[in-house]
């Protein structure tokens, strides 16, 4: 973990409440694609914990949906603002441990650690396909960033404005191949995937209500097969196997 002030370099509205923002520092801290950071607004008391879409040593590109006062502000402070973050926070996603037919999933925001995951699997000589849930046309995002990866994205939408209607678990299903998923998003849409009965593995990232961020507050704890789970610091992604839904 690392704390250090990053500058804001943009805010970009990508959909009517998602925003991409791009930070410029050190950013050395982070190890792995599904990690977070913890962001401090100017002027509250409790940091934001925020996941890495993608980054580079140098710069971090976070996307945020816009769910209140605090991160109404934020995705509309103006270039060159200086930010206090805690960067390499949580386990991320273990790609070493990813079989090949492995899928990414994600679920509105939650798409955000994916792009980060695709562009490394796909720096490693990896084609995972991908499967990003949206409610609606107007609201799905990145679907160039993606698709400039080259890989195979199938889109679900909830009202079937953009590609397959329904949820990511209509399209999982018909996947001949998938048998292990990456996945981000709320928790239903992760309950409903980790269900889905072909598959044999899968590694989940969970959101989780945060103040430290780091694991001293304990005051994101989950129960787990293996006991109590700090999200913060054990997650946020847990494996298939040691989740109690
Ligand atoms: Fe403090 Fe997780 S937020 S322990």
């Amino acid at each position: 973990m690392k704390q250090s002030l990053f500058t804001l370099e943009h805010a970009r509205q990508l959909t009517g409440d998602v925003w991409e923002l791009a930070l410029a520092g050190d950013a050395s801290a982070i190890t792995a694609p599904g990690q977070f950071v913890n962001l401090e607004l100017p002027g509250k008391f409790l940091r934001r914990p925020i996941s890495v879409c993608d980054w580079t040593e140098e710069r971090l590109v976070l996307l945020v949906k816009e769910a209140g006062a605090g991160t109404r502000e934020l995705v509309r402070l103006p270039a060159g603002t200086r930010l206090d973050l805690l960067t390499g926070l949580g386990n991320g996603f273990d790609v070493s441990a990813v079989p090949e037919e492995a899928v990414l999933t994600g679920g509105g925001v939650g798409a955000a650690p994916l792009y980060g995951l695709a562009r490394r699997m796909k720096e490693a000589g990896r084609s995972p396909a991908v499967v990003l849930g949206f409610r609606s046309r107007e609201d799905a995002f990145y679907l160039e960033e993606f698709a400039a990866l080259g890989l195979p994205v199938k889109i679900a939408t909830e009202d079937g404005s953009l590609g397959a209607g329904g949820f990511v678990t209509g399209v999982l299903r018909n996947l001949p191949d998938c048998r292990y998923v990456l996945a981000c998003g709320p928790s239903p849409m992760l309950k409903a995937v980790c269900a889905l009965p072909q598959l044999t593995g899968g590694q989940f990232s969970f959101e989780a209500r945060m103040a430290c961020g780091f694991g001293a507050c304990v005051g994101c704890t989950i129960g787990t097969k293996n006991g109590l789970r700090r999200v913060c610091k054990d997650g946020p992604v847990f494996r298939k196997e040691e989740i109690l839904w």
